[in-house]
């Protein structure tokens, strides 16, 4: 599973890329205007720090000025997902994109039915946010066994990228399930190397080791 980290906070993006577990990066309207940084900039400067997909997304809704919007942000550079919408609109500005070579995530996904149309439209990813889904009391993880299932029935080579992660468990069934990316905030990362058991483990053999009296540089 590639893990791709969902904020546009370029600080945490070095931390986590320094752990060489990064695969790319996902950014949103709204984080961009938490980080305070004008966009296209900061895209720039995210390119240059991760190697993989790097997800910028439109802000118009309408065909003709998404796809004016998409030529900026896929001349910043080749590794740049351009991130649409799922509407008729998103989805017509995907198949061109994709068409021509460029790499679309397409945003906003809550059913399998939205699902099927933007692998159609040839999208590289495919953004289904499970944790707004749990927040209105539907099964968010339900929604991603079923694009599973309906993408290996046709082979189709649209990447299901989790979102709206919210807790290591949504990764990890997420995982089980075969999803190919998840893209969580730093923290939930961050989580997944927690386990109470490894911390006593630890403490233990710090404390035994310090009674052999050895060092081993
Ligand atoms: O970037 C899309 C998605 O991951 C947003 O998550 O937590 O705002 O629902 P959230």
């Amino acid at each position: 599973m590639k893990f791709f980290v969902d904020t546009a906070d370029i600080n945490e993006i070095k931390e986590l890329a320094a752990t060489g577990l990064l695969d790319g990066v996902t950014t949103n309207p709204s984080l961009i205007a938490k980080s305070g940084k004008e966009f296209v900039p900061l895209i720039k400067e995210i390119c240059d720090v991760v190697s993989g997909p790097v997800s910028a997304e439109v802000a118009a809704t309408d065909y003709a000025t998404m796809r004016k919007e998409a030529e900026v942000l896929r001349k910043i550079a080749d590794h740049v997902a351009v991130k649409v919408p799922l509407t008729p609109d998103g989805l017509k500005v995907c198949k061109e994109l994709s068409d021509d070579g460029t790499m679309v995530n397409v945003t906003l996904c809550f059913s399998p039915a939205q699902a099927l149309l933007a692998a159609k439209a040839g999208a590289a990813f495919i953004s289904p946010f499970v944790g707004r889904l749990d927040d209105i009391s539907s099964d968010g993880l339900n929604l991603i066994q079923d694009i599973c299932l309906i993408y290996q029935n046709y082979d189709f080579d649209t990447e299901i990228l989790v979102a709206s992660v919210r807790s290591p468990m949504h990764i990890i069934e997420s995982a089980k399930m075969g999803a190919h990316v998840m893209t969580s905030p730093a923290s939930v990362i961050k989580q997944l190397y927690k386990h109470p058991l490894t911390d006593s483990g630890l403490a233990a053999f710090v404390e035994d080791w310090k009674k052999t009296g050895q060092s081993i540089l």
